[in-house]
């Protein structure tokens, strides 16, 4: 059989839902309108530690339109725990327990959005109220038993003593703060009851663990729960979760007998659906005079809930990404009164990645070595910790790549030593890598008799280009025109497929979809060698091919007939199946992570302290491109996030009250095009033949990998201030 490779780098296709979403047509959760829907609007605590003294919700209840107010004393009773350690656990209305601000304590159900708003505004609570701990040195510090069920701790050799007798060495503390993911589109719910099975349309990162959720809390059988979500606005890990609104506009729709629609606020961001926690690292590394690294310490604290607990897996990126005879690497907890932080934007290598490559700029100024000199000096040919092989790594090419068209060897490596009139100007850079992560994934198809394709799976498009890249794989394998092929995606009723998170979707439902596509052409083509009035009847099928929606023999292309065709004479039925794929054994055998390389420049007012972003350039390779547009995208994406990483985003909590201060996008900054400079991702072309049958490593994550760090140690190359707290404000510069 003869089946074209997937090209190593894909065309540059335009999003194939572009024309939708931008005319109006893309429905995303809170725009759908079942009949009699009715609008819920929560009612968040204002205290961050305590418990409700009292609910007063009479005046509510007279305003126009209100048809119901729910609170911990009339909600029914639900399970919100759970025995899934990816569930988060939840508040519902079930106790006066306060844990965190803006914790749910009421939901207001009324006939439209606005009066469901004005009226959650007249429910008055009390609360009894207890000082809430929001710092690191207030709360017991604690080692979590495993982080998303891999250990916690990695120790080779005697990491401190090592450290004692490198006649190099670095040192530090470098913090990174509470930061919340903010995607366009807010958390919105719809949810309706027939009889006893639920129907929710959810902005959600993955409707398979949504409905599993759901069914969980409300001891449903799986099949009784459908969850849609055709279109997301960005997710970032708030949407990898199912939060409390979620459950409580089902719990709402339950008690009113209505479909319900509850939309959170802007500002209801800050409560219970997730953020990035604060990390405190300590980075310790030594090495020889020549640079190689000896030894390297990474000790992380971060925060977790009261309730529940996440792990930042901030030192991870350290157990992987250089080799050292001695290593110690741990995770620690601290319970605070905050919601329960998430997985966001590269959970752990975002944070990490900021420590350890300062870290290693630190190291090279020590040295005085060149920053890339010292890094290829320290390159892991294997991964030094599970001593296995990469399955494939590009970042010598990355390096290259990256400094050959950033400019890199125009740097002088002095601090202050490059200027433009009176402004400051400094080059950084650091290593990139994110984990290639799959989970099992099935694709259905259904071939029709007028020559298009359908396939579908319960994968969802968070913005990424998902529904574009599954279509190109569907299309290219099968031999059909793009527009010939649709996707349908972001429905339990569709074959599984895991969450868009963890960078994993493609590698997992591409290789499904890829499966899938070389099953459904294997079939056709049997069809058509089997059937004596086909022009390919008798054929070998090794030797027939599809090409643009003609079945041919492949020597003589002019010999064949459409897929219509065929299909039309056979039965005139659609040709239907359902693929399953699942990740092997290849993960004992290889190490498998994209890697990449990120460069900034910035100019820096040595009075006032900003700092301006000159140009950003990343080099990332990540196995098989599928669509060089949407890939670049998502690289560019990731970088502009680590630019508001270094530079801008920070949630502050007042400590008095344990409230989130700037609970807006006004105050709580993300970068805009003002803030942004020159900025490009390049793709560097890799073959990886061991990851997955697609040979793609996921793109959605690396690209904040290791930015903010090439961003700080842009911002030390010109000021000389080591900046080891984020965001990097001018505050910090000018003092
Ligand atoms: Mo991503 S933070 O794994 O949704």
């Amino acid at each position: 059989m003869t089946v074209q490779a997937l090209p190593a780098i894909g065309a540059p296709v335009t999003r194939v839902d572009g024309r939708l979403k931008v005319t109006g047509g893309a429905n995303y959760a809170a725009d759908w309108r079942p009949e009699g829907l009715v609008y819920a609007y929560q009612v968040l605590s204002t205290i961050a530690n305590g418990r409700i003294a009292s609910i007063d919700a009479a005046d509510a209840l007279r305003a126009d339109g209100v048809i119901a107010v729910l609170t911990h004393e009339n909600a029914p009773r639900v399970n919100g725990g759970s025995s899934n350690p990816n569930d988060r656990a939840l508040h519902v209305l079930q106790s006066d327990a306060v844990e965190y601000d803006r914790q749910p304590v009421a939901l207001v159900v009324a006939d439209t959005f606005a009066r469901a708003k004005d009226a959650a505004s007249m429910v008055r609570v009390t609360y009894v109220t207890a000082p809430p701990r929001t710092r690191f040195d207030q709360g017991e510090i604690y080692t979590p038993k495993a982080i998303h069920g891999e250990p916690a701790e990695y120790v080779r050799g005697d990491a401190v003593a090592a450290l004692h007798a490198s006649p190099v060495r670095v040192d530090a503390i470098y913090t990174t703060p509470v930061e919340h993911h903010n995607p366009m589109e807010p958390h919105a719910t719809i949810a309706m009851w027939e009889g006893g099975k639920l129907n929710v349309y959810d902005a959600t990162q993955g409707v398979l663990a949504a409905r599993a959720r759901f069914a969980g809390v409300f001891g449903l059988p799986l099949d009784d729960v459908q969850v849609i979500d055709s279109f997301t606005g960005g997710g970032f890990g708030t949407k990898g979760s199912t939060w409390a609104h979620s459950i409580l506009a089902a719990m709402a729709a339950k008690a009113v007998g209505r479909p319900v629609q509850l939309a959170m606020w802007r500002p209801q961001m800050w409560g219970g659906v997730g953020f990035r926690p604060a990390t405190r690292q300590r980075v310790a590394l030594g090495a020889t005079h020549d640079g190689t690294l000896q030894t390297q310490i990474h000790e992380t604290t971060a925060q977790t809930s009261l309730f529940d607990e996440f792990v930042e897996s901030s030192g991870i990126i350290t157990t992987m990404l250089y080799p050292s005879a001695a290593l110690r690497v741990t995770h620690e907890l601290t319970r605070l009164n905050f919601g329960t932080p998430t997985y966001m934007r590269a959970p752990g290598e975002s944070t990490g990645s900021f420590a350890l490559e300062s870290a290693m700029d630190e190291l090279a100024y020590a040295l005085d070595m060149d920053p890339i000199a010292l890094r290829l000096k320290n390159y892991a040919d294997a991964d030094p910790t599970k001593n296995i092989p990469f399955s494939s790594k590009s970042l010598r090419e990355c390096y290259e790549r990256g400094a050959e068209a950033f400019g890199w060897k125009e740097r002088t490596p002095a601090p202050r030593s490059m200027r433009d009139g009176r402004y400051l100007i400094g080059m950084g850079m650091a290593s990139s890598t994110y984990p290639t992560n799959r989970s099992k994934a099935s694709s259905g198809y259904e071939i029709r008799p007028d020559g298009t394709a359908v396939f579908r799976a319960m994968g969802v498009d968070i913005g990424t280009g998902a529904y574009t890249t599954f279509t190109m794989i569907a299309a290219e394998t099968l031999g059909l025109p793009i527009d010939r092929v649709r996707y349908e995606l972001g429905n339990t009723d569709y074959p599984p497929a895991p969450v868009a998170g963890g960078s994993q979707l493609t590698a997992s439902l591409g290789s499904a979809t890829r499966m899938a596509a070389l099953d459904a052409r294997t079939r056709l083509i049997a069809l058509a060698v089997g059937d004596e009035h086909s022009p390919l009847h008798g054929l070998d099928p090794a030797s027939v091919t599809i090409v643009d929606g003609r079945i041919v023999a492949a020597t003589t292309p002019s010999r064949g007939e459409t897929v219509a065709a065929l299909l039309t004479r056979n039965g005139g039925t659609p040709l239907t199946g359902v693929v399953d794929s699942a990740p092997g054994a290849e993960k004992d055998e290889y190490s498998m992570h994209a890697f990449g390389a990120q460069f900034a420049m910035v100019r820096v007012d040595p009075d006032l302290g900003t700092v301006r972003m000159v140009k950003q350039i990343g080099a990332f390779a990540s196995g098989r491109i599928i669509n060089a547009k949407t890939a670049r995208s998502q690289y560019l994406g990731g970088m502009t996030f680590g630019l508001g990483m270094a530079l801008l985003e920070i949630s502050r909590p007042d400590d008095r009250t344990g409230r989130f201060m700037n609970a807006n996008l006004g105050e709580y900054l993300v970068p805009v095009h003002a803030d942004m400079g020159t900025i490009d991702a390049i793709l560097v072309e890799e073959d990886d033949p061991h990851v997955n049958p697609i040979g793609a490593k996921g793109i959605g994550e690396i690209g904040i990998v290791g930015a903010a760090a090439a961003i700080a140690n842009a911002v030390y190359h010109a000021t000389g201030k080591r900046m080891r707290d984020l965001p990097i404000t001018p505050d910090k510069l000018v003092s």
